[in-house]
């Protein structure tokens, strides 16, 4: 079905600014980024990605999922360290910490806080090695508490931000609060070079780790080796020129995309009346890239979905599920331990109840006064307790 508001957002945005920047590629320079000693559009890349989320580091790499094993890797997380993950995220945040043999243990969300503080704590007492909270998408949570917590068991924080690229909280970036923040650049990001990542970090020496890890293990001038101290067992997660051209392309379009984002959903909103409606912490900070409604039920949520279809307006979940409850860790035993006292009932109950609207930002007037019909057109259940 082709809906009026795709979940698709900088791609939608590609024009003869990425193509002449991918032909500069190949007609001027190497497609490898270590192909020669001067500055490479990776590096360039590199340079604006910090500047944009204003930290100290950034290094792009293949996609969101590397970016989370390469976090994982840069907070010294081992097989067997116990690694707390939001419970209401894509299967990927939890699948980089298995890929470590590390134990992912599944947290409760909170709207406000990124976790229930109070299983945080829990968890918190019993021994972790880091904590990976899932932005949502395009919203920042207030982090404040969390950190805090965190700095009370020295425990670091990794801020999966692969669906928040742009947002903000009080002028803070998304993937900035943390010790580490990765960024996904796939198809349905923010912006996007189709797969495509990046960590970014304020520490140096968590940087230097990331940076080793993902080029082999090695230590690189122009060329890598393995004979300093700093060597480790790594991956290849480098990116490309080519992607790298086209993302300093979204980097240079990135706030225009999220102001007419923003403009379309003020004005949807502006037009009807939800009670349903769930704010972002900072609603200056959020990149209007959706209207997220908490509906009463499992049975609300189909309703809409199918007056959403009929009308080729899209109304999906955020995710289908929380990722304990895939076949494929109820097969592996390693979290059962962890498990029997923790439901993730909060979690749970956004899986059933949480409506995503998408506002890419090619919407028109049309469109949005389509999207404005629609949500009036809807009997929303009256009592919706807050999660
Ligand atoms: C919350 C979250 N984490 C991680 C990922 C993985 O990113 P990628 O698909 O680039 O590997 C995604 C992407 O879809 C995501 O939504």
């Amino acid at each position: 079905m082709s809906y009026i508001n795709p979940n698709e957002y900088g791609s939608l945005y590609f024009d003869n600014k990425e193509e002449n920047a991918v032909l500069n590629v190949l007609k001027n320079e190497k497609i490898f980024r270590y192909a020669s000693d001067k500055v490479s559009t990776t590096d360039k890349f590199e340079k604006m990605l910090k500047k944009k989320v204003n930290c100290k580091y950034a290094l792009g790499v293949t996609n969101g999922t590397s970016g989370l094993i390469t976090a994982l890797i840069g907070c010294n997380v081992k097989a067997g360290d116990r690694v707390l993950v939001s419970s209401y995220t894509f299967l990927a945040t939890a699948l980089a910490v298995k890929c470590l043999e590390a134990i992912p243990v599944p947290l409760n969300i909170d709207l406000q806080n990124g976790f229930d503080l109070q299983d945080l704590e829990e968890e918190l007492k019993k021994g972790c090695k880091a904590v990976i909270v899932v932005q949502l998408q395009g919203r920042c949570f207030d982090l404040s508490k969390v950190k805090c917590l965190l700095e009370k068991y020295n425990v670091k924080l990794i801020e999966d931000s692969c669906q928040a690229f742009g947002a903000k909280i009080k002028d803070e970036c998304a993937g900035t609060i943390g010790d580490v923040g990765v960024y996904s650049f796939q198809q349905f990001k923010q912006i996007s070079c189709g797969e495509g990542g990046a960590v970014v970090t304020s520490n140096k020496t968590i940087y230097q780790k990331m940076r080793n890890y993902t080029d082999m293990g090695a230590e690189r001038n122009l060329f890598p080796n393995w004979n300093g101290n700093d060597v480790l067992f790594g991956q290849n997660y480098r990116i490309n020129n080519i992607m790298a051209a086209i993302l300093c392309e979204q980097l240079k379009k990135v706030d225009d995309i999220i102001l007419k984002q923003q403009k379309s959903r003020n004005y949807i909103l502006s037009k009807v009346k939800l009670n349903n409606l769930i704010n972002s912490v900072d609603p200056n900070g959020d990149t209007g890239m959706n209207i997220l409604l908490l509906l009463n039920s499992k049975e609300e949520f189909n309703n809409v979905k199918e007056i959403g279809d009929k009308q080729n307006i899209e109304v999906r979940r955020m995710w289908n599920g929380l990722y304990f409850e895939n076949e494929l860790f109820k097969r592996n035993k390693l979290t059962d331990v962890d498990l029997k006292n923790n439901s993730c009932s909060k979690s749970k109950e956004l899986v059933d109840r949480l409506a995503v609207i998408s506002i890419p930002p090619i919407l028109n007037k049309e469109d949005c006064n389509k999207i404005i019909d629609f949500l009036n057109e809807i009997k929303f259940g009256s009592d919706n307790n807050a999660i």
